[in-house]
């Protein structure tokens, strides 16, 4: 079937872009999630990972749980172009929704770390974000009976630690994924023909074939985790509001690049803050097209809110700005195309977003 549709691809509308699909690996239902050996998955674990996911104690101030910046009804990111940030904050970047994010081995914008363990301490502890001091907040749950008990039951320890709080919470994610029942391009590639429209199917062939969307968006997640500048255009407010120029001076600052950049601080420099290497300036971690009916607005600053306005950008070759992939050009496709390939990508998401039930927190207790 799916060299069936190569072919189609490449008979029908190809006459502009030279083919492209056959060297990439082909989107396809996910796979179980990978599951690290240090961290085996257990109900009790992820129950736990779902009360601390929602407990803004683990903070600083007891306002910025994970859940404010990751809520179910906002496709798990926060609805904002750019993410709030702690209490007199702002953060600086678009908070991406946690959805399948148990896949990635690059995690962030800028791919800075490798597992969901190693990111949520900079979560629960960055300064724009939870900003909690890990003592503290080891020290509120030792004060948390219910926590003691739960801990103990799932870790065998006698008091509750942050690494295990860490890692419960990662188990936790690792249930927040598609559900290929729910997903009509993966009822399609299993076997449900009827699952794809018909302008799907065509939207299918474009993102195999002229609209080269493949090319990076490729495997089950629909991403290849590589990095690449689009030129997205930045988002104004980084122009206009002194929160956001704070923020992004800081950042700038403890991500340690040179003082002329820190001084300028013009430009969300993506991977280059990781290896400091000016060709990697303006590069962000290729995202996931899965379940993007419920994770607008887009882009590293949000700078777009419809499926429509992306196609558009890719139509017109994207954006200026440095480094940017000779992948990105005009794609000339004609309206009838962009809706098309628009169906196709709203076929990646679930039916119905996944929402849940906040879990109820248990109280502090005095210690005797
Ligand atoms: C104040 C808002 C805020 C809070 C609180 C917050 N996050 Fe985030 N989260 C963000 C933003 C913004 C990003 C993107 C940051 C970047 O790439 O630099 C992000 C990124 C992530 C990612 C990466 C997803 C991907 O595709 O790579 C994960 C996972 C995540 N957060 C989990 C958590 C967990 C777990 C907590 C609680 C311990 C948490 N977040 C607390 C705003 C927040
Ligand atoms: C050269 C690699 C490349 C190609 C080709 C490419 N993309 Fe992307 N895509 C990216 C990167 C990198 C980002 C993140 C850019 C950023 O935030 O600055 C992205 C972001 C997106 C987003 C936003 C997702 C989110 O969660 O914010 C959408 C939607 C998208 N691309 C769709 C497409 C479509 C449709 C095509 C084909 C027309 C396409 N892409 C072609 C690399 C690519």
């Amino acid at each position: 079937m799916k060299l069936k549709l190569l072919a189609t691809a490449l008979t029908g509308a190809l006459a502009t872009a030279a083919p492209v699909q056959a060297d990439f690996p082909p989107l396809g239902p996910l796979p179980p999630a990978p599951i690290p050996a240090d961290n085996p998955m257990s109900p009790e674990k992820t129950e736990l990972g779902k009360m601390l996911f929602w407990d803004s104690r683990l903070g600083g101030d007891a306002s910025s749980p994970c859940q404010v910046c990751h809520e179910p009804g906002k496709g798990w990111g926060d609805g904002g172009e750019i993410s709030r940030g702690y209490p007199g904050t702002q953060h600086w970047r678009n908070s991406q929704t946690i959805l399948n994010s148990a896949y990635y081995n690059k995690i962030f914008w800028e791919g800075s770390v490798t597992s969901l363990e190693g990111q949520a301490p900079s979560a629960a502890e960055g300064n724009v974000a939870g900003n909690g001091d890990p003592s503290l907040m080891e020290m509120r749950m030792r004060f948390i009976p219910e926590y003691v008990a739960r801990f103990k039951k799932v870790f065998g320890v006698d008091w509750p630690r942050m690494t295990h709080a860490y890692q419960a919470i990662a188990a936790f994610e690792r249930t927040i994924v598609s559900d290929a029942k729910q997903v009509p391009f993966d009822r399609f590639s299993n076997g449900d023909k009827m699952a794809l429209s018909e302008n799907a199917q065509r939207g299918m062939a474009l993102y195999n074939g002229k609209a080269g969307c493949v090319q990076c968006h490729n495997g089950p997640l629909a991403s290849d985790q590589k990095f690449y500048a689009l030129g997205v255009p930045e988002n104004e407010v980084f122009k206009t509001e002194p929160l956001y120029q704070i923020t992004h001076r800081w950042e700038h600052y403890q991500k340690g690049v040179f003082e002329k950049d820190y001084r300028s601080a013009n430009l969300d420099l993506g991977l280059y803050y990781i290896t400091k290497n000016p060709k990697d300036i303006n590069k962000f971690r290729t995202p996931s097209l899965r379940e993007l009916k419920y994770t607008a607005p887009f882009m590293h600053d949000g700078i777009f809110y419809t499926l429509d306005e992306v196609v558009d950008f890719y139509n017109n070759g994207g954006g200026e700005g440095p480094n940017k992939s000779p992948l990105i050009k005009p794609l000339g496709l004609s309206d009838a195309e962009r809706k098309d390939l628009v169906a196709f990508l709203e076929s990646l998401s679930m039916d119905k977003p996944l929402l849940m039930d906040p879990p109820k927190l248990p109280p502090y207790a005095v210690m005797k």
